[in-house]
Parts: C-alpha cells; structure tokens; sequence
C-alpha cells in the first residue's frame, strides 16, 4: 500500500445542484485529503483533451458539452491507495448499478450526469493532475 494522489472533478450536475460541500464531506468523511482544488470553467479545448479517449464513443459531443454547461471544481485527493479509495467510494459510472453509499448512487442523476470522474489508475492520475496543477498548487 503506498500514499497516492488522483484527480477528481465535482461535475455541472452536482454544481449546478449546490452539491459542492455535500461531495467534499463524503470525500472528507473517508480518509482522502483534499490537497489542491479550484473551480474553473473548461474551455472546450480542455474537456475534449480530458477525455480524448473517449473520442470515438458516441456520447463523446454530449460528454463535451455537458461538461462546459457549468463551472466545475477539480481537486487533487491524496491518501492510501487514493485512486482506489475514491474510485469505490465514487461508485459504479452508470449509478443504477452503484452501491448504497457511494457518491454516485446517492447523487448522480445519469450515467452521463454522474456527478464526479476519479482517475482509473496511476499513470491517468499523474496525466490528469498535471492537465490542471503545477507542483507548487499542491500541499500536501
Ligand atoms: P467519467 O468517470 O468522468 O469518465 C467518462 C465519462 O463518460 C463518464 O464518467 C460519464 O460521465 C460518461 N459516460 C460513460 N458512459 C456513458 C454512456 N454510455 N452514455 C453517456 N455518457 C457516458
């Protein structure tokens, strides 16, 4: 086991629900800290580069613009296992299937309007990190 960090986004529906503060308590309630956060607007540049790999899928256009449809908050977590720490206490991307307790099931309204993306492993992480941070926005 080894201290990690890994991105995570408080999506528009959540913004856009005054759900902020809800998220950040459940993400603080587990034993992830929140070393760097700020809320930005993406520009479409940013949120077509953020899920390139996603391009050929074809909800890609509406990912897009549904992430550019509210300012978002974007947070480095850092802790045990952090990337998955968060990626359990997220819950399932489609929240239908997300278990009890976790973000998505008792926040997000869609598979697409999930509420928070969490990096899915250590080298997305470290990619995803650098596409908001620099070092020195981070204290840990
Ligand atoms: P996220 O974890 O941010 O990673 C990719 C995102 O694509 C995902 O959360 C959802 O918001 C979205 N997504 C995944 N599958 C679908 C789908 N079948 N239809 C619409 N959006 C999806």
């Amino acid at each position: 086991m080894a201290i990690e960090r890994t991105l995570s986004i408080i999506k528009p529906d959540a913004i856009k629900r005054n759900l902020t503060g809800a998220i950040i308590t459940l993400i603080e309630n587990s034993d992830l800290h929140i070393v760097a956060q700020k809320r930005i607007r993406l520009t479409k540049e940013q949120a077509k580069t953020f899920y390139a790999f996603h391009k050929d899928r074809p909800f890609f256009d509406e990912l897009v613009d549904f992430m550019l449809s509210s300012p978002v908050v974007v947070q480095v977590l850092e802790g045990e296992s952090a990337i998955s720490v968060y990626r359990n206490l997220m819950g399932d991307t489609d929240p239908t299937r997300a278990a009890d307790g976790t973000i998505r099931k008792v926040f997000a309204k869609s598979i697409e309007e999930n509420s928070v993306h969490g990096s899915d492993s250590a080298i997305a992480a470290r990619v995803e990190i650098a596409q908001f941070f620099s070092d020195n926005e981070i204290v840990g």
